[in-house]
C-alpha cells in the first residue's frame, strides 16, 4: 500500500507552556522539534510582568534551543497594578507579543491575576491602541459557578464588557473548550479561539469517573460531545478565526499526583501536531490541517507565514510513557495508544 504523505508550510504553536529551569530544558525540544514559532505563556512561578523579565526568559529558551528557526514569543502577564510605562514601551518595542489576562485563582500559577477587568483598562487601552492582541484564559470562577461553566460566564458578564469597551481590539480566547464559546467566535469581528488536541480527543468522563483521572485534568476542563464535536468541526472547516495552539503545559508527575493539590496541565507537545493530523484525517479534513496549523494564526496576528514546508506520513507508532531529563519525570499524553500519523524529518 502506498504511503499517504501530507506537506504543509512550518506551523506555529500560539498557546504553549515552556516553564524554566531544569523543566524547561526537558520540554522545549518537544514543541522546537517542528514549530517556527511558538507563544510561550508567561505564567511562570514569578510571572513574566515587566520588559526586563521578558527579555531574560526569551534568552533563557533561546539558549536551549537546538534549531535556527524557532522563535518563542512572549506576552505580558496582566495585573491589577502593572507598571503601565513599562508595559507601554515593551507593546510599542515589541518585546512583549501583546498581554495574556489570566482571572485571578484560574489555573497555574495565576493567584496574581487579575480580580476585576476593569483594573486592566489602561493595559487594554494601550492594545488597543497599539493593535496588539489581548490573549485572554476565559474562565470566569465564583462559588456559585459550576466548573463546566466558567466559560460561559467569562464571556457573558467579562469578553462583552471588553469588547463594548474595546471594539477595536484584537482578542483570541484561548482553549476555546465549549460549543457557545466557539459559536460566539465564530459570531464576533476581532475576536478568534485557539482549540487544543485534547478539547478534541477527550470528554469528562476521560476524567471525572470513579477516580479523577489526573493525566486528563487540565484548564478549562474538557466538557461534553456535543463540546468536542463542535470545536474538531470549527478547527477543520478551515475557518479563520480558529487556529493551532497546544496549551502543552508539563508537570512533573511527582507534583502532578499529589491527590490534595491537582494539577491542571497536558504535556502534548511530544505529539500535538501529530494528532492534529489524525483528528483532521478522521474528520476527512486534511486539506485544512495547513490553514488551521500553519495559516489563520499568523493571519489573524498580522504576520507572514513561515516560507518552509514540513511533512507529515500517515503511519502508526507509539510514543514513549514518558519525557525524561535528569530527575524530571513528566507523563506524555496519548502514550498509551497507537498515533497514526508521524512528521518526516
Ligand atoms: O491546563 C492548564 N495548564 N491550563 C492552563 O490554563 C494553565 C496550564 C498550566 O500552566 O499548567
Ligand atoms: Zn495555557
Amino acid at each position: 500500500m502506498k504511503n499517504i504523505n501530507l506537506t504543509i508550510y512550518r506551523p506555529d504553536d500560539w498557546h504553549v507552556h515552556l516553564r524554566e529551569g531544569e523543566l524547561l530544558n526537558a520540554v522545549i525540544n518537544s514543541t522546537a522539534r517542528f514549530n517556527g514559532r511558538c507563544i510561550a505563556m508567561p505564567n511562570l512561578e514569578n510571572p513574566i510582568t515587566t520588559t526586563k523579565n521578558c527579555l531574560d526568559y526569551k534568552n533563557n529558551i533561546l539558549k536551549k534551543v537546538k534549531v535556527s528557526y524557532f522563535e518563542p514569543l512572549i506576552p505580558c502577564y496582566l495585573t491589577d497594578n502593572i507598571d503601565i510605562n513599562d508595559f507601554k514601551n515593551g507593546i510599542k518595542n515589541n518585546i512583549f507579543f501583546g498581554a495574556k489576562l489570566y482571572p485571578v485563582n484560574a489555573t497555574t500559577n495565576s493567584k496574581k491575576g487579575v480580580t476585576a477587568i476593569d483594573k486592566i483598562f489602561p493595559s487594554l487601552e494601550v492594545l488597543s491602541t497599539y493593535n496588539k492582541p489581548l490573549l485572554i484564559h476565559g474562565e470566569k470562577i465564583g462559588k456559585n459557578i459550576n466548573i463546566f461553566d466558567r466559560e460561559k460566564y467569562f464571556i457573558d458578564d467579562e469578553l462583552k464588557k471588553i469588547i463594548s469597551f474595546f471594539p477595536n481590539l484584537k482578542i483570541v480566547l484561548e482553549h476555546v473548550s465549549t460549543k457557545y464559546g466557539a459559536d460566539f467566535v465564530n459570531q464576533t469581528k476581532n475576536l478568534a479561539a485557539t482549540i487544543t488536541p485534547h478539547h478534541m480527543i477527550l470528554t469528562k468522563k476521560d476524567v471525572f469517573n470513579d477516580e479523577i483521572n489526573c493525566h486528563n485534568y487540565c484548564m478549562p476542563v474538557v466538557k461534553e460531545q456535543k463540546d468536542l464535536r463542535s470545536l474538531r468541526e470549527y478547527a477543520c472547516s478551515g475557518n479563520e478565526s480558529f487556529f493551532i495552539g497546544t496549551d502543552s503545559a508539563p508537570h512533573q508527575i511527582i507534583y502532578k499526583q499529589n491527590d490534595g493539590n491537582l494539577k491542571p496541565g497536558i504535556f502534548s507537545a511530544p505529539c500535538s501536531l501529530e494528532l492534529y493530523a489524525q483528528i483532521f484525517d478522521e474528520e476527512n479534513s486534511l486539506q485544512n490541517l495547513e490553514r488551521f496549523s500553519s495559516l489563520n494564526g499568523p493571519k489573524f496576528y498580522g504576520m507572514t507565514h513561515n516560507k518552509d514546508k514540513i511533512t507529515l506520513i500517515k503511519k502508526e507508532w507509539k510514543l514513549e510513557e514518558f519525557t525524561t531529563y535528569k530527575d524530571i519525570k513528566i507523563k506524555n499524553f496519548y502514550s498509551d495508544k497507537y498515533l497514526k500519523w508521524q512528521i518526516l524529518n
